[in-house]
């Protein structure tokens, strides 16, 4: 019988785990907190799919294609899209309770830039949430067996194939041998000062495939969204509230966003997110404010009350006056190159989910196809790592080498902290190759440092380092990566110097 250890329990790793049983596979799931602690129980904006009659194949591929610069993968984009609505009705089967119109069909929001209604809740802005809740159950009536509070340290290759992982866990570091890995660890928002993600979105698969030697592809694409809470623990503030009316000011009260795009707060989400970002250090980098008060206490707990609950926890009444909120890291479209059934460069290794470069997100995603992609690719790897017995070539995008810069001889202490600091200040929202090269340099002095730091950080640092790398090579500015020195290219494009020693 096939062992397949899937590394992460959101909906890409589970999905993984249940198609992977259902072939008849012993299944271990691998998470490094408890099983529900995922990014897709943040998840509030919905998944696309299209559902209703009047809807078309061709259009959710199009408005993919569009959001993604046209850089997606074609065949991609058509099997995220022409599969979604089988994983709808699969998620249906598990117990997910979309929201429902008058009528009993699907309730079906418009979002931005989708060219039709297609995007389905769950509890208003909990959809993230129910589908945890219903797929952590049918793994939990399963034969699959969960072992939580256990973190991925490594994937161990032998003959250039992976047979198992080496995991910590209460203290220790245990072995576990599997004939298939699917990581599904998630994104890295953890990278960046300012994250919607949660605290266990370390990168740490990405990490593990790069040390194994994995083909990574578009790190330097990362989508930061315009909203997250800038009160207490950051929190994500849904586009779907500034889509329901709320818009977004500066400290003297003036609408802002119109200055940037003809569509104000609802222009693209990149856009938006360099709206705030200049808004906000044209006033000493404090918040802007998303005013809401003209929905309404009744309105804003009805439609969104998860982030009502959260607002209020932290003492503030969105009812009544405008919440501060920054720009923040919120989804890496880049990631393990894969093939379309999750196998990755490296045969026994299979990657899914914000883990993956699937190629569907192309240089943007568009808003709610990540739980798509999850469920999709997902059904699809656990599918492969149960029945595959050849290992096909996966093709890949020529590789960005990591660049041959001289480590800052004055780089700060390495800590998290200064990590992310440094990742938001040079390599977030607006790039040059000035910052770029800078940041570059103190990864690499901090890389030739002896090593007690943890496995995550060991792992933001090595992912950190690939994102500049690859940021510094894309010299135009595309989708989700904006070079504020693009004019300049000339200079940028220079060779990077490569007169001191390899990273
Ligand atoms: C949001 O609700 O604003 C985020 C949704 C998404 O990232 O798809």
């Amino acid at each position: 019988m096939t062992d397949v250890i899937v590394v992460g329990s959101g909906i890409a790793g589970l999905t993984a785990a249940l198609h992977a049983a259902e072939k008849g596979c012993r299944v271990t799931v691998v998470t490094k907190s408890a099983l529900a602690d995922t990014n897709t129980r943040w998840a509030q904006g919905g998944i696309a799919a299209v559902t209703a009659p009047e809807d078309t194949l061709d259009s959710h591929i199009a408005d993919t294609l569009t959001a993604g610069m046209d850089l997606n993968d074609p065949d991609a984009v058509r099997t995220l899209v022409s599969e979604g609505p089988d994983r709808i009705a699969e998620l249906v089967r598990r117990g997910v309770v979309f929201d429902r119109a008058a009528d009993g069909d699907f309730a079906r929001g418009l979002e931005a830039a989708h060219a039709r209604p297609r995007v389905l809740h769950a509890g208003g802005d909990a959809t993230g949430a129910a589908i945890q809740a219903a797929l952590g159950a049918a793994v939990r009536a399963s034969a699959v067996e969960v072992q939580e509070h256990t973190l991925l340290r490594d994937l161990v290759v032998e003959n250039g194939h992976v047979v198992g992982i080496d995991v910590e866990s209460g203290g220790a570091v245990r072995r576990l041998h599997a004939d298939a890995v699917v990581l599904a660890t998630g994104g890295a928002g953890q990278l960046y000062a300012h994250t919607t993600n949660p605290v266990s979105a370390t990168g740490d698969g990405i990490a593990a495939a790069l040390r194994a030697g994995a083909a990574v592809a578009d790190l330097e694409f990362v989508q930061f969204h315009p909203t997250a809470l800038a009160a207490g623990e950051p929190f994500l503030v849904s586009e779907a509230v500034r889509g329901d009316g709320a818009i977004l000011v500066d400290d003297a009260g003036r609408r802002f966003t119109f200055d940037s795009h003809p569509d104000g707060e609802l222009a693209p989400r990149d856009v938006v997110a360099r709206a705030n970002a200049r808004a906000m250090a044209a006033q000493g980098d404090r918040p802007v404010r998303l005013d809401a008060t003209v929905l309404g206490a009744e309105r804003l707990a009805r439609r969104f009350p998860t982030i009502d609950a959260a607002v209020r926890e932290r003492g503030l009444d969105w009812s009544r006056e405008p919440i501060p909120v920054t720009p923040a890291a919120h989804y890496l479209m880049g990631g393990v190159v894969t093939d379309l059934d999750g196998r990755t460069t490296v045969p026994g290794l299979y990657a899914v989910g914000e883990t993956a470069r699937t190629g569907v997100h192309g240089a943007n995603r568009l808003a709610s196809n990540s739980l798509l992609e999850g469920a999709v690719f997902g059904a699809r790897a656990g599918e492969a790592a149960a029945t595959d017995t050849a290992w096909p070539k996966v093709d890949s995008p020529a590789a960005v080498p990591l660049p041959r810069l001289t480590p800052a001889t004055d780089a700060p202490a390495f800590s998290r902290e200064a990590l992310q600091d440094l990742m938001w200040q040079h390599a977030g929202l607006v790039r040059d190759a000035a910052g770029l090269r800078r940041a570059s340099a103190v990864l690499a002095a901090w890389n030739t440092e002896p090593r007690p730091r943890s496995t995550e950080d060991d792992g933001l640092l090595l992912l950190a380092r690939h994102v500049v790398a690859a940021a510094l090579a894309r010299t135009a500015s595309i989708g989700a990566h904006f070079r504020s020195d693009e004019d300049a290219a000339a200079a940028a494009s220079a060779p990077v110097p490569q007169e001191a020693l390899a990273c």
